[in-house]
């Protein structure tokens, strides 16, 4: 019975979690500077967000068709369960927050990038849908703060665990 993640599922946890950080921190620099004192942030964001997008689907194909690798120990029955949790809810937000952004961003009448391609809007933009662009987006943003405090919970119990002699549970998903 396997152990570890396979490559690709590690290099894609790594790489994920170096891009969540960059969402994270251009979504921070929109909340404190506002759309228009960011620039062409906003393209860099939509394009790193849909990437991101179609990396955690790969992510998911691979997490549903490859076997899961056993503990080597079991860990206790709650704190599997918080952290299976922790990481379903972060499968959901991260597939979530790209496509509520692209609705968001067609609701609102703008064009979604990625890279120098314009992507369709999701929505056709009226009067009515900038209201609902409105809420998509505070939706948009809380979901951020929901993804970095579920981030920190998870990258601090990682560390605690990593620290704990004999435990297994980071080599499953690092890179070496
Ligand atoms: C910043 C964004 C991050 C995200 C979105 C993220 C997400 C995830 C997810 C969804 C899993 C579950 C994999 C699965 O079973 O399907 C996972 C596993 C894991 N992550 Fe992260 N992670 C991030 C950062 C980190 C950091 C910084 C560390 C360590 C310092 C870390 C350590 C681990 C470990 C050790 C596991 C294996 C846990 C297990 O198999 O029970 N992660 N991560
Ligand atoms: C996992 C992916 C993503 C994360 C973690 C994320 C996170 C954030 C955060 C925290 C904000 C700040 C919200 C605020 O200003 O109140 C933001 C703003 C924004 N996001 Fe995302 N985002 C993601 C993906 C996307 C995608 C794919 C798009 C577009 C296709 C997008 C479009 C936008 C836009 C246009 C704003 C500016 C909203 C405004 O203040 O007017 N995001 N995002």
């Amino acid at each position: 019975m396997t152990t570890r993640y396979t490559l690709l599922q590690r290099i894609l946890h790594w790489l994920i979690a170096i891009m969540v950080f960059g969402m994270l921190t251009s979504g921070m620099a929109f909340m404190v500077f506002g759309d228009e004192g960011v620039g062409s942030l906003v393209k860099v964001h939509m394009t790193f967000g849909i990437l991101l997008f179609v990396l955690m689907l790969l992510r998911v194909a691979l997490r549903v068709l490859l076997p899961t690798p056993a503990y080597d120990p079991e860990p206790p029955k709650l704190q599997a369960l918080v952290a299976k949790g922790i990481h379903l809810l972060l499968y959901v937000l991260l597939i979530g927050l790209p496509i509520g952004g692209w609705l968001a961003t067609s609701a609102a009448g703008g064009t979604v990038q990625f890279f120098n391609m314009t992507l369709p809007a999701l929505l056709t933009a009226t009067e009515e849908t900038k209201t609902l662009a409105e809420t998509l987006f505070t939706m948009h943003g809380m979901g951020g703060i929901v993804v970095l405090l579920l981030v920190l919970v998870h990258t601090a119990a990682a560390i605690k665990d990593w620290r704990t002699p004999g435990s297994k549970t980071m080599h499953r998903i690092s890179l070496p």
